[in-house]
């Protein structure tokens, strides 16, 4: 009864405030009309109930022993594009995170050393240096640890560490580069370093979820606003996709068969088959989706989880039918959308000469 009082009281105050809003415009131009009825104040209360729900992503966590530096993201910025880090000087971290696939290969598999054919999809590097932990299975601690991976892996680059570090030292912009950030000669230690430093600048943060988030009404659509009530509701996304990347950062089973996924770092049986929950800010750009780059669009993934996903006996109980008509899943998609900004630019640096 008393918050229905107070519910009353801001109505009215609302209305006055409305009122007064209306008197001062009457000195504005006369094409107004004065007939017009009072736009009437609609207040969606299960709207606000589920924009309560989400957070702003904020300033991404830098390690306390690799601070951010103009020279640091640079240098690792031309790292990241330099073929010499892997084995044969073919492939570099851009073959399968590249900026114009929004920092993934847009394969639904990954193609590794000389054409050896992948058993999962490259994710975003995109927000990536959110995540406490790296890959589908979380079993790198940090972007530092994550990036001497994929060099040293038979199946990706295939790159020895020491002679990766002979072969950059041969190269003298690098030894001169790696001086003057480090103050120290080139180690794999620093080349994690300076390759994080720069991904940690491949971020999305500013999209029209979050400026509607912060009080632009109109920041997105009428549908995405249905998606954003679905999303925190009937469909029950928000119970693993929460938090401020929209990542509970945990390992679920949605149902997908053929990858061992979490048991591989724990070795618990109730792990087989689980992954990482993953961020959506940028998602619309980096299809196919699913670590095993399944599916196709955005539609195809809530389809997915309409239908309560697929079959294995570890599927999280969470994951079950959740009847949504076509509308309701279109209304989703345009959720996804209005969180998906835009992508990071960045130019292909330009690559030291021996
Ligand atoms: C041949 C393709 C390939 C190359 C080259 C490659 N990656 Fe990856 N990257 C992948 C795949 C596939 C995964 C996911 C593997 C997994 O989770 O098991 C991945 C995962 C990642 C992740 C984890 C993202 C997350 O969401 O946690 C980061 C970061 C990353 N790679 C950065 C790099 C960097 C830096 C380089 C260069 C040193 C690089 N990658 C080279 C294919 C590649
Ligand atoms: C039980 C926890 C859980 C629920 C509920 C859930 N998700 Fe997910 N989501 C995940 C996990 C885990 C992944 C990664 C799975 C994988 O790669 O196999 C994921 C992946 C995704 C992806 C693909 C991201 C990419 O880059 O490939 C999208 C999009 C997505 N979820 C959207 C949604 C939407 C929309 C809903 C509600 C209809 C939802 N999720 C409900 C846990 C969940």
């Amino acid at each position: 009864m008393k918050k229905m009082g107070i519910g009353i009281l801001l109505l009215f105050v609302l209305l006055i405030l409305g009122a007064c809003g209306a008197k001062e415009e009457t000195a504005a131009p006369a094409d107004k009309n004065a007939n017009e009825p009072e736009k009437e104040i609609v207040i969606d209360k299960e709207l606000e109930e589920a924009k309560a729900k989400f957070e702003p992503l904020g300033e991404i966590p830098v390690p306390a022993d690799n601070p951010m530096t103009e020279e640091k993201i640079e240098l690792g910025k031309t790292l990241y594009f330099d073929p010499r880090l892997s084995g044969n000087n073919v492939q570099s971290c851009m073959s399968c995170h590249a900026p114009g696939a929004g920092y993934g290969d847009g394969m639904a598999k990954f193609i590794g050393f000389e054409g050896f054919n992948g058993p999962r999809n490259s994710p975003t590097i995109i927000n990536s240096g959110y995540y406490p932990t790296n890959f589908w299975d979380g079993r790198a601690g940090s972007l530092e640890e994550q990036a001497l991976g994929p060099i040293q892996s038979e199946v990706e680059m295939n790159q020895d560490l020491d002679e990766l570090v002979i072969e950059l030292n041969g190269v003298p912009t690098y030894v001169e580069r790696f001086n003057t950030v480090f103050n120290d000669k080139i180690s794999a230690d620093n080349i994690a370093k300076a390759i994080a430093a720069f991904e940690r600048t491949i971020v999305i943060a500013d999209t029209a979820f979050d400026r509607y988030l912060q009080g632009e009404e109109d920041a997105i659509s009428v549908d995405a606003k249905e998606g954003m009530k679905l999303f925190a509701g009937k469909a029950g996304c928000i119970s693993c996709h929460a938090g401020p990347l929209l990542s509970d950062y945990n390992y679920h089973n949605l149902g997908m068969s053929g990858d061992e996924g979490r048991f591989a770092v724990t070795g618990n049986e109730e792990d087989k088959g689980k992954f990482r929950t993953s961020g959506l800010r940028g998602v619309a750009h980096t299809a196919p989706f699913m670590h095993d780059g399944s599916l196709e669009t955005l539609n195809d993934v809530i389809a997915y989880y309409n239908e309560g996903g697929g079959k294995h006996p570890n599927k999280s109980v969470q994951m079950k039918p959740l009847n949504l008509t076509d509308k309701e899943i279109n209304s989703l998609v345009a959720f996804l959308e209005s969180m998906s900004g835009e992508l990071p630019v960045v130019e292909k640096p330009e690559i030291p000469s021996n």
